[in-house]
């Protein structure tokens, strides 16, 4: 079935702002971008009544497996206390405890909210299971949800291994990851204070590449350190946080083909610095935005909330947000099929009730989302 998208103040593709176009879809393809009064006729029309037309969002990085709740933890940092990435073993223990009924709920429950707020292509990751079956678990029903899984049993050491970390290195590249890699696509490492170090970051991820898997590395977040400079060296597709950045991360940044995953959802819940993503773009960094939606360091899974930050508070442009949590998001996991309204694009669109796209910064939490076409279909 194909149907024509009319009446579009706003085109915005991915790359560029046309005003006057029309889109027709094509079963769950896009088939014709062009000027409305050339368009082709369709079996059913979708009037977007002047609103914007964009690509769905792309969220390149969530944490949506896990069981628990760490509000307490949220206030007790608003409140001043820092955040060090400890509350991860609290998630762990709930996520141990959750039965699959409960997981696949509660993933479940993220991703339509997710889709709501005009989330078409979600990543998620395993990383609150910690052990050769958890870990399995997690990343089965992560499945269940998209193809875009990410085995991450190097998140930290969990407790029953903190007096051999290097014996959990070697669980985590060796059986761990069989068990993993029939069900992700991507491995990751939190290379960082009170996580992993650069070596057995580098070890971890070159058996996850043995074994076949894409590599993505959570870099930079707490202090500065060589992650980011490791994810250029290993040609990662993308290093996520990105937050201390030394002009040697950036120049290996912008001569390579490792995308800048920035998290603003994370240092607005940790009330941390937020990452500079102007200097990123003006050295020819290729830049994502994506949510970071985990319970500890960052629980949202509104991918406008975290363009009106990126705009706020990283000095990006409107267009620059909207393009790195569409397109940027896309190049981040190494997709060209999604991202952009393009013919042979799939048929993933956002209507927004707003004349242009620059209210998603504008309108900072405002339900803008009108509509959701996902693989061609109405949501
Ligand atoms: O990407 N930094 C490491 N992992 C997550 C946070 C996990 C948590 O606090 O539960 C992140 O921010
Ligand atoms: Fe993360």
């Amino acid at each position: 079935m194909s149907v024509l998208v009319t009446n579009i103040g706003e085109l915005f593709t991915g790359d560029e702002v046309r005003a006057g176009a029309a889109v027709v879809t094509e079963g769950d393809r896009i088939a014709w971008v062009g000027d409305a009064a050339a368009a082709p006729d369709a079996d059913e029309r979708i009037d977007a009544g002047g609103r914007v037309v964009l690509p769905g969002f792309v969220d390149s990085h969530t944490h949506l497996m896990f069981a628990g709740d760490r509000s307490a933890e949220f206030a007790a940092r608003m409140a001043g206390e820092p955040y060090t990435g400890g509350g991860i073993r609290t998630t762990v223990a709930a996520t141990r405890a959750a039965s699959n009924a409960e997981l696949r709920a509660s993933a479940g429950r993220l991703a339509r909210e997710a889709l709501r707020q005009g989330t078409t292509t979600i990543e998620t990751k395993s990383g609150y299971g910690l052990s050769v079956d958890e870990e399995q678990r997690c990343l089965r029903l992560a499945q269940e949800i998209t193809a875009e899984t990410t085995f991450l049993g190097a998140h930290v050491v969990p407790a029953e291994w903190a007096h051999d970390p290097d014996g959990y290195v070697d669980l985590v590249r060796g059986d761990m990851l069989a068990a993993a890699a029939p069900h992700a696509r991507w491995i990751d490492v939190f290379c960082d204070r009170g996580a992993f170090d650069a070596d057995q970051a580098r070890a971890i991820l070159l058996a996850g590449r043995a074994a076949g898997l894409g590599l993505r590395l959570h870099a930079n977040q707490l202090q500065h350190g060589p992650a980011v400079r490791l994810a250029v060296e290993l040609g990662a597709a993308s290093a996520d946080h990105c937050t201390h950045l030394d002009d040697a991360d950036v120049d290996a940044l912008a001569g390579s083909d490792t995308v800048a995953t920035l998290l603003p959802g994370a240092e607005f819940s940790t009330r941390s610095p937020y990452p500079d993503a102007r200097r990123m773009l003006d050295a020819g960094v290729t830049v994502a935005l994506a949510t970071d939606c985990n319970p500890g360091s960052s629980y949202t899974s509104s991918m406008p909330f975290c363009i009106a930050l990126a705009v706020r508070e990283m000095g990006m442009t409107p267009a620059e947000a909207v393009r790195a949590a569409t397109l940027g998001g896309a190049r981040a996991l190494r997709r060209t099929d999604v991202g952009v309204v393009a013919p042979g694009a799939r048929a993933d669109l956002v209507v927004l009730d707003a004349p242009s796209h620059l209210h998603l910064a504008y309108r900072p939490g405002v339900p803008l989302i009108h509509r959701v076409l996902h693989n061609g279909v109405l949501q």
